[in-house]
């Protein structure tokens, strides 16, 4: 399973990165406005920062207007992924990036039969937001579980990018349910390394070490 970190904050990005777990970077025009910085100038600090993917949101509604936006941001580097929204002009740009082979990241999904039209539509990653479906009282792991059916049943080759993971149980269940990536905070993935009993058994270790007077080095 691949781990994204959802967010445009650079110095976090690089320290992630240095951990080797990461395998890309999703932003969305709320993380760009949070990071306070110039978006075409953040995104390309994030690209050269992973070789992974990096998601980058057109803000237009209109295909071609998407179409447009997305030359600026895919000439910015090698790895970088057009995020597109779930609508009839999205999927449209969608059909004709994929066509001519950009990575596509088609996103604000919510429903089963939307991520079959991104499929169909070639999308590299669709990304529903489980959280939010969480929010508002369904249950966005079972939105997982139907596109995973689905995309195994027409062999579809778009990968299942979770988003809006707010929690290590979302990425639990994810990975339990055969999800391609999972993009979260960074906190997140911070969350999924502890353990009170890891914390506990090393200091325990590192007190009984410290009693034999030893050292490796
Ligand atoms: C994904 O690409 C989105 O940027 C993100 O996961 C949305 O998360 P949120 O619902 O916590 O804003």
């Amino acid at each position: 399973m691949k781990f994204f970190v959802d967010t445009a904050d650079t110095a976090e990005i690089a320290s992630l990165a240095a951990t080797g777990l990461l395998d890309g970077v999703t932003t969305n025009p709320s993380l760009i406005a949070k990071s306070g910085r110039k978006f075409l100038e953040v995104i390309a600090e994030i690209a050269g920062l992973t070789d992974g993917p990096v998601s980058a949101e057109v803000v237009a509604t209109t295909t071609d207007a998407m179409l447009r936006e997305a030359d600026v941001l895919r000439k910015i580097g090698d790895n970088i992924c057009i995020k597109l929204p779930l609508t009839m002009d999205g999927l449209t740009a969608c059909k004709k990036l994929s066509d001519d082979g950009v990575m596509v990241n088609v996103t604000l999904c919510f429903s089963a039969n939307q991520a079959l039209l991104a499929a169909k539509a070639g999308a590299s990653f669709i990304s529903p937001f489980v959280g939010r479906l969480d929010d508002i009282g369904f249950d966005g792991m079972t939105l997982i579980e139907d596109i995973k059916m689905i995309y195994d049943n027409y062999a579809f080759d778009t990968e299942i990018l979770v988003a809006s993971v707010r929690h290590p149980i979302h990425v639990l269940q994810a990975a339990k349910l055969g999800a391609d990536v999972a993009t979260m905070p960074a906190a997140v993935i911070r969350a999924l390394a502890h353990h009170p009993l890891t914390d506990k058994g090393l200091a325990m270790f590192m007190a009984d070490w410290a009693k034999t007077g030893q050292s490796i080095l």
